[in-house]
């Protein structure tokens, strides 16, 4: 068996979200001339003011560390509603800003980040990015003057990368993080191809930040490419940027596809960005911070661990290339975008990954051309990943155990999740409680539940043990669907009557309650269903 020094190196932050959308559109050419940032503003100025107008934006004019304090911070108040966290008054570092919880699990905030209005349910909006995602916008190149981020420029000796709030999120992370809310910009030397991901950046010194990439990753496949060349790899790192064009870096698209035409396909309009005068990349922008240097060949340092989305930490400390940084960019009063990795709802990638799970998984049953499929839904608080449920209206003997096995290891599905759950039609697959008791009450353990075995997992998994054994993974397929066989005779729920509900929503304060009625879609004299049109 392998010393765990021998392991591959892929035990860090491995983690993505694979699309391959099944149909492409046309751009949308007329569109393309839109300016979407106004003058002297950022991207991000743009989005916080929206956030603002929305009522979730919470200023911290308190001074806060960034060393731990303003990830405990951000921990503690993340809950399901909680708002953005804009921390203004930054210890050590005077005119910066840090901002947390940029998503989170909130939904309207993941729905503004998409450009759609507040929707009132998770399944909505995961159709709502599934079709967006079909389409791409090349990006449109602007004079380097426009770019917010030239309000300032320093080089050579000068720079201190030190300067910007860096953060220790955990206790045991192994040095200040710059980059986790960041894009990171490479180009494939053979195609040209620009690849844009997210990576954790921990600062080694004022002119040196570590890159740590996955094998496979599309930026580690660039720098081998560049060093095999013998050449560094020229590299950007972005900062204080529009939370789409952090979704579009941290999700796995095609590898000879750029995130930018994926950010503009969402975006409806093209991603703005200058060409560099010392790498040549195009950079955003409408970006606040960027770094811009090369990787060169096997010039590494200790980096690590970081505390990751499992809510675990990874790889322990380990070598790992870095930028040798050239040139630094940014606005007056720049704001650090900063995503907590964490377990529960605090996760900054638990909603976004949940959601293009569901729209990856959702797809590729439509391809498969699987009927009867209700909605798709991967839990936020599972880390995004481990756990997914599908909603479907059973139609023929087998077919929950095949959408099942179908879900558990198609193309969007196969990666890491370790429970597919099954249930019928009048159960919302995001409700978490009716998911349960769907579970309780439908499935009979001894026959729902299959087991797959040596399945495709990742060495962030901290249940397979010895990690020599990763990432060989197993995943359950519970099927908490009413026994087909005897679906007519199957013993009746309890549903409200919907003249009553009605008349109850009706006289709500009258009856002496605040805010909404609970929202119901199951009654006894209406069709069950839970379909989102
Ligand atoms: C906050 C955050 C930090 C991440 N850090 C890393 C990292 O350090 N290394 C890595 O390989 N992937 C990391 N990822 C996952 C990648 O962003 C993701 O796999 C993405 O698809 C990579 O882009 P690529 O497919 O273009 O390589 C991170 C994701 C998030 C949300």
């Amino acid at each position: 068996m392998a010393a765990r020094e021998e392991m591959p190196e892929e035990n860090d932050m491995d983690m993505s979200v694979s699309v391959a959308p099944e149909k492409r559109e046309a751009a949308d050419e007329a569109k393309s001339d839109q300016i979407v940032r106004s003058p002297n503003a950022s991207d991000l100025d743009e989005w916080l003011a929206k956030v603002d107008a929305m009522g979730e934006l919470k200023r911290i004019t308190a001074e806060v560390d960034p060393d731990l304090e303003a990830a405990t911070i951000t921990y503690l108040v993340g809950s399901q509603k909680s708002p953005a966290l804009l921390f203004e008054n930054i210890k050590g570092h005077p005119g910066h800003r840090a901002l947390y919880n940029m998503i989170g699990c909130n939904l309207s905030r993941f729905c503004l980040m998409i450009g759609e209005e507040p929707m009132d349910h998770p399944l909505k909006a995961v159709q709502a990015l599934q079709k967006k995602m079909g389409r791409t916008m090349k990006p449109k190149e602007v004079p380097a003057e426009t770019a917010i981020c030239n309000q300032n420029i320093v080089t050579g000796d000068k720079i201190d990368i030190r300067q910007f709030p860096a953060q220790r999120m955990w206790p045991l992370d192994g040095g200040l993080y710059l980059g986790t809310g960041d894009a990171v910009v490479t180009q494939c030397p053979e195609t040209g191809r620009i690849n844009v991901g997210t990576y954790r950046m921990m600062i080694k010194g004022p002119r040196e930040i570590g890159v740590y990439t996955s094998p496979g990753k599309d930026a580690t496949l660039d720098r081998e490419k560049w060093w095999k060349l013998g050449k560094p790899m020229p590299i950007a790192a972005a900062y204080g940027i529009d939370p789409l064009l952090f979704l579009v870096a941290a999700t796995s698209f095609p590898k000879t596809e750029s995130e930018y035409e994926y950010y503009g396909g969402i975006n409806g309009a093209p991603i703005e960005v200058f060409k560099s005068d010392i790498t040549g990349l195009p950079l955003p922008a409408g970006a606040e911070i960027i770094l811009e240097g090369f990787v060169y060949p096997d010039e590494t340092f200790a980096e690590g661990p970081f505390g990751e989305f499992t809510g675990y930490y990874g790889r322990p400390s380990g070598a790992t290339p870095y930028m040798r940084v050239e040139k630094v960019r940014f606005r007056n009063n720049p704001t650090l975008t900063c995503a907590l990795m964490a377990d529960g709802p605090a996760n900054e990638a638990g909603l976004f990954w949940a959601a293009l799970r569901s729209a990856a998984i959702w797809s590729d049953l439509q391809k498969l051309g699987v009927p009867g499929i209700q909605g798709v839904w991967s839990i936020p608080e599972a880390a995004g990943w481990g756990i997914t449920v599908v909603s479907i209206k059973q139609m023929y003997p087998g077919h929950a155990p095949q959408v099942m096995a179908l879900a558990a290891q198609c193309v969007g599905g196969a990666y890491f999740g370790k429970y597919v759950i099954v249930v019928d039609d009048d159960v919302d697959p995001s409700n978490v409680h009716q998911v349960l008791w769907a579970m309780a009450t439908r499935s009979r353990p001894a026959q729902s539940i299959d087991i797959l075995r040596e399945t495709w997992s990742t060495f962030l998994d901290p249940s397979l043990n010895p990690p020599e054994i990763r990432p060989w993974g197993s995943k359950a397929l519970i099927n908490a669907c009413m026994d087909y066989r005897h679906i007519k005779n199957f013993s009746k729920r309890t549903k409200l009557s919907k003249a009553t509900y009605e008349q109850v929503v009706a006289r709500w304060s009258e009856l002496g309650f605040s805010g909404t009625p609970p929202v119901q879609t199951v009654f006894e004299d209406s069709a069950p269903g839970t379909k989102v049109d």
